[in-house]
């Protein structure tokens, strides 16, 4: 049997997790997938995204502001799962330049608007809805990019669209948005996996 490589990711994510769950179910216990979730990386201690990672018995770091953007960026760790590839999925903080450094293009991140507009510092989940409904614009959709030094602004991996009607509300937007990002995600993950383990 030749040797199958294995890519080690870690997600981070800082909400309810259900981005995360989809990636979990859909590559972590399957082996033909070549991947491994290693890690759930999270800033908040009551996020629902903790239960998600316990639940499939994947360790977890809660990380605090202070060593994130001022020390070390939690690299040992990292280094330490051999993490080769990191999913942001609902993690609002910046990523610190030293964690770019140390993963050029290896930092992928999910964002639910159609990228350039409606991204940047505070738009997120619902502000970004409800500004996508006040603009009236007639599609939104979910944007796959690459993590750089500024918010939402990486080169684009993937986009899908979806109309958005005029009794749309941010909500109802909000549950078409998701998903898309179920169905596209993982798929996406896997995709990047296979290009990696092929090198
Ligand atoms: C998703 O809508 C994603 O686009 C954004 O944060 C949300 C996370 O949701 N970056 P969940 O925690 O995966 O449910």
């Amino acid at each position: 049997m030749p040797h199958q490589s294995v890519t080690n990711i870690a997600i981070f994510a800082s909400g309810a997790g259900s981005n995360a769950k989809k990636i979990i179910e859909a590559i972590h216990f399957n082996k033909e997938k070549g991947a491994s979730i290693k890690l759930i990386v999270c800033n908040k201690p009551d996020a629902g995204v903790l239960n998600i990672a316990k639940n499939a018995g994947i360790d977890t770091l809660l990380i605090e502001k202070e060593r994130f953007f001022r020390g070390d960026a939690y690299l040992p760790e990292l280094k330490e799962k051999e993490i080769d590839l990191i999913v942001l999925a609902g993690f609002l903080w910046k990523i610190p330049t030293q964690l770019i450094r140390a993963y050029p293009d290896k930092i992928i991140n999910i964002h639910p608007a159609l990228l350039p507009k409606y991204g940047g510092k505070g738009m997120y989940g619902h502000f970004v809805h409800q500004a996508v409904i006040d603009a009236k614009e007639k599609q939104s959709g979910i944007t796959i990019h690459y993590v750089d030094e500024l918010y939402d602004h990486g080169k684009i991996i993937f986009q899908e669209t979806c109309n958005v009607y005029e009794n749309d509300t941010a909500d109802t937007l909000a549950s078409k948005i998701h998903a898309l990002e179920h169905l596209h995600y993982p798929k996406v993950v896997e995709e990047l996996v296979q290009m990696q383990n092929h090198r």
